[in-house]
């Protein structure tokens, strides 16, 4: 038998029993993927309440690239639990804050003095280098694109794209956020329009008035979309030109995802700030702002931080984690998986006339799912129907893309190539069911 265990229908009994509790105590607007309800993990599955082990190809929506319950990152918070679990850094400062932000300046991209802030959330890492563009350039906008997704707090709907479920009835917004259409394009033709529209919104806004790009590298909920490197290249160019910050939100991509520590390896490119979360901490919540220490110290005294910021324990966790993606690195593993899964899932695009693309990099590798019609309109119903059935066979995946048709895996990277082969069998075999 392999990974994938089945003992009930799925949703089980005793998953229906806590969907029927969580009707009149959790808020309907807090939504869920799968109907079934988690008991433990173990690296790369879930179990859920009735027994059934399942294959994990959301990690917690890539937030688990070291695994589920990595010993290492255990053994450093069961230490942390016998230590301290909070004192607040801003009372009573601890080491393992200095140790991790250490880390984080050495490891991001840029061969130039870096300082770190911690603090909880995807979101709130992107808030903080908005923040630290507008006081540096004493500027007020910032430039974000379509397709984007930077998070649920005021700033970061602002600068996000779409609008159900994330700014629907949320607004009014933060002003001075600008947009620019998301350079995801292998044609050249294409690429000088994107440079075009840049050059065209910096002139008409007037780049004195910019603070700051933000863009993802690989358009993580807008559908895995890579970014064009030619843009990347002229973009980092305009915004040294015009004293632009380019933040870097690799929240998503960072953390070996796309087969290298950070996405903006395969760009050769250094952001001025970078903001990471997610796998930054095997599972815990925490993130961080990287940036030039000139700018990142500008800030007066006081202006950044929080009461939960830099938590010892996630702060444990997320050393651990790093050890585990760097030694998966320096084994080549990592490497490995970064040319396997997209030759898998190129084999799978080419099964089914309901699959228009597969695209991304490395493991941030997903299928685009149509209509199957001549024209390949986007096609939502067919990649929940391909979601569901695969749930019904034991793999957990999860939807992206701006039009909801686009299935990404963000399988945990400790994965055995046996439960990697299983997940990716259960995904063609649906493939190829769709057609019937
Ligand atoms: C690129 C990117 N930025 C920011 C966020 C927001 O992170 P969080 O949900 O931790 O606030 C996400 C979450 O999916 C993301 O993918």
């Amino acid at each position: 038998m392999g990974s994938v265990d089945l003992k009930t229908e799925i949703p089980g009994p005793k998953s229906l029993a806590l969907a029927e509790r969580r009707k009149s105590a959790v808020v309907n607007a807090h939504v869920s993927v799968a109907p079934i309800y988690a008991d433990s993990a173990q690296r790369a599955t879930i179990s859920d309440v009735d027994g059934n082990v399942f294959l994990d190809f959301a990690g917690g929506i890539g937030a688990l690239n070291s695994g589920h319950r990595h010993p290492v990152i255990l053994d450093r918070i069961r230490q942390q639990m016998d230590d301290f679990l909070h004192v607040c850094f801003t009372v009573t400062p601890y080491e393992l804050y200095i140790e991790l932000a250490e880390k984080l300046n050495e490891i991001t991209p840029g061969d130039f003095p870096k300082k770190t802030l911690l603090v909880n959330s995807g979101a709130e890492a992107v808030e903080n280098a908005v923040k630290v563009a507008r006081y540096v350039t004493e500027r007020p906008r910032v430039i974000a694109f379509e397709h984007s997704f930077h998070g649920r707090s005021l700033m970061t709907m602002a600068l996000t794209y779409k609008e159900m479920p994330y700014k629907h009835g949320f607004g009014p917004f933060p002003e001075d956020v600008l947009r620019l259409p998301y350079p995801y394009s292998r044609d050249s033709l294409e690429v000088v329009h994107y440079i075009r529209a840049l050059h065209e919104l910096l002139d008409e806004a007037g780049a004195h008035t910019v603070a700051a790009v933000v863009i993802e590298l690989v358009a993580g909920e807008g559908g895995f979309m890579p970014a064009n490197r030619e843009f990347v290249v002229e973009l980092q160019n305009v915004c040294k030109e015009n004293g632009i910050m380019l933040v870097v939100d690799e929240v998503q991509s960072g953390f070996g995802r796309t087969g290298k520590m950070f996405a903006c390896e395969w760009y050769d490119l250094e952001p001025d700030i970078i903001t990471l979360a997610k796998s930054l901490s095997g599972g815990l919540p925490l993130s961080a702002v990287t940036g030039r220490a000139e700018m990142m110290d500008a800030v007066h005294v006081g202006g950044l931080g929080g009461t939960f910021s830099g938590n010892p324990v996630a702060c444990q966790s997320a050393l651990g984690a790093i050890e585990v993606l760097e030694e998966l690195k320096g084994s080549g593993r990592l490497d490995h998986l970064a040319k396997l899964i997209p030759q898998r899932f190129q084999a799978i695009r080419k099964q089914s006339r309901f699959v228009s693309d597969a695209r991304g990099i490395g493991c941030m590798y997903s299928l685009e799912m149509c209509d199957g019609r001549a024209e390949e309109r986007p096609s939502k119903k067919k990649a929940n129907e391909l979601l569901n059935r695969c749930l019904q066979d034991g793999l957990i995946m999860i939807l992206a893309g701006t039009d909801g048709n686009v299935i990404r895996t963000l399988m945990p990277l400790t994965i055995s190539d046996d439960e990697l082969e299983e997940g990716i069998a259960i995904l063609e075999k649906n493939v190829r069911t769709l057609e019937s």
